[in-house]
């Protein structure tokens, strides 16, 4: 069996001292994280010295975004061939998309621009508490799946987030994450043949910490876990991480 992926979404909390510290007591704690596969996302500003001072192989690191365009004169933007030893970029996150008005459209491109990076694309899908009150769960994913080009995919991670759960201590059931999962594996196979929706690792992310992770484990579809404000706490990651088997 693969490890459990635990990909840490650091998101704005973390600064370069409090990265460089959280680095630093997972390499005095390394035996904690053996049994997970950990990508950390931390602000792009900090990704360096994050890289300069973790010490335990197989950590894989991300950037919690990049923009369309990888080149020019784009003032503030950062692109993803500048900086190196990137192997995983989220695309598509729900705050990308809310707060940040980023289309399907966008994310298509942005998806476009990560995957010819030759870097890991985690796509975040879900729906918002007034689309899931309306019956549109599956309506909204099979929208925000739509952009996904079709035949073949290379480095793809699917991760569903759904909007009311992040940040909320609000969780589905696991049958219900279980449904989705499979709405999107099924969609999966209609695009793609079945050894490359083999590959492709499917996250839950919203509100896991380490009591939630506990239960969330039972769900057979979840390859692992795209988490927050817990993941941003060295405790409560570790925490997380130790109650891998
Ligand atoms: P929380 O774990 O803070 O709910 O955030 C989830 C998330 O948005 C990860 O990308």
């Amino acid at each position: 069996m693969n490890k459990t992926i635990l990909a840490a979404n650091w998101k704005m909390y973390l600064n370069e001292d409090t990265s460089i510290d959280f680095v630093k007591k997972m390499n005095s704690n390394r035996e904690s994280f053996s049994k997970s596969e950990v990508i950390l996302f931390p602000s792009h500003t900090c990704i360096s010295q994050v890289q300069d001072n973790i010490d335990i192989e197989n950590i894989k690191l991300g950037m919690q975004d990049c923009d369309i365009n990888t080149k020019g004169a784009y003032t503030g933007a950062v692109s993803i061939h500048s900086l190196s030893g990137i192997d995983f970029c989220i695309v598509g996150h729900s705050e990308r998309r809310l707060l940040y008005n980023e289309s399907d459209e966008s994310v298509k491109n942005k998806l476009e621009t990560v995957i010819n990076s030759n870097v890991g694309a985690i796509l975040c899908v879900g729906e918002t508490k007034e689309q899931k009150n309306d019956n549109n769960t599956f309506n909204v994913i099979d929208a925000q799946l739509s952009i996904l080009p079709k035949d073949t995919i290379n480095g793809l991670t699917i991760a569903y987030e759904p909007v009311w759960s992040i940040g909320s201590g609000d969780l589905p059931s696991n049958e219900y994450i279980e449904d989705v999962l499979s709405y999107i594996k099924n969609k999966l196979k209609s695009l793609y043949s079945d050894e490359i929706v083999e590959k492709i690792n499917l996250l839950y992310g919203g509100s896991v910490d380490k009591d939630s992770v506990n239960r969330l484990l039972e769900v057979e579809l979840i390859d692992g876990f795209l988490i927050g404000s817990a993941s941003a706490d060295f405790e409560s990651f570790k925490a997380i991480a130790e109650k891998l088997s």
